[in-house]
């Protein structure tokens, strides 16, 4: 059988990270970001699959695609769709898979509107506000909870 591999979806906008709004964001890049956390999964023998788009139904149909691909684990940033997005929510409650949101900005040291998240209560848990690192420590949990399942 083929190992679970870990999918990790960016919501709109992250592609500009690097240029935008560095002081909130920070200077890595998102192929920084991916490159990493594909190297942290070889060297644990798991495939990372990293995933960005700025559409609601792209990022919808890629959770759906999880389905059927390996997909063992999510670590998702949905940006804004975070404040806004039932539909994107309702895919990863269909699809069943644990994931982890992940922020890079703390959403709940920023304007009010960010602090609620359609997510939150469905992930396994939440990392906001450690910048590029978030990614990589909610990756080092899933690589543990596909060990542990394995
Ligand atoms: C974000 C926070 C969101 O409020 C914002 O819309 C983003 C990025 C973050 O990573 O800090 O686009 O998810």
């Amino acid at each position: 059988m083929k190992p679970a591999q870990v999918l990790v979806l960016h919501g709109p906008n992250l592609n500009l990270l690097g240029v935008r709004e560095p002081e909130v964001y920070g200077l890595v890049t998102l192929g920084e970001i991916n490159e990493r956390l594909m190297k942290l999964g070889e060297a644990r023998g798991v495939s990372v699959v990293c995933f960005q788009s700025n559409s609601e139904s792209d990022l919808v149909e890629r959770v759906h695609k999880a389905r059927d691909d390996h997909t063992g684990f999510i670590i998702v940033n949905p940006a804004a769709f975070t404040h806004t997005s039932v539909a994107l929510r309702d895919a990863l409650s269909a699809v069943a898979i644990p994931f982890i949101e992940v922020h890079l900005s703390n959403i709940h040291a920023r304007e009010p509107f960010r602090r609620s998240s359609y997510f939150s209560d469905l992930a396994a848990g939440v990392i906001t506000g450690l910048g590029a690192k978030g990614y990589e420590l909610a990756l080092v949990y899933a690589l543990d909870f596909l060990g542990h399942k394995a």
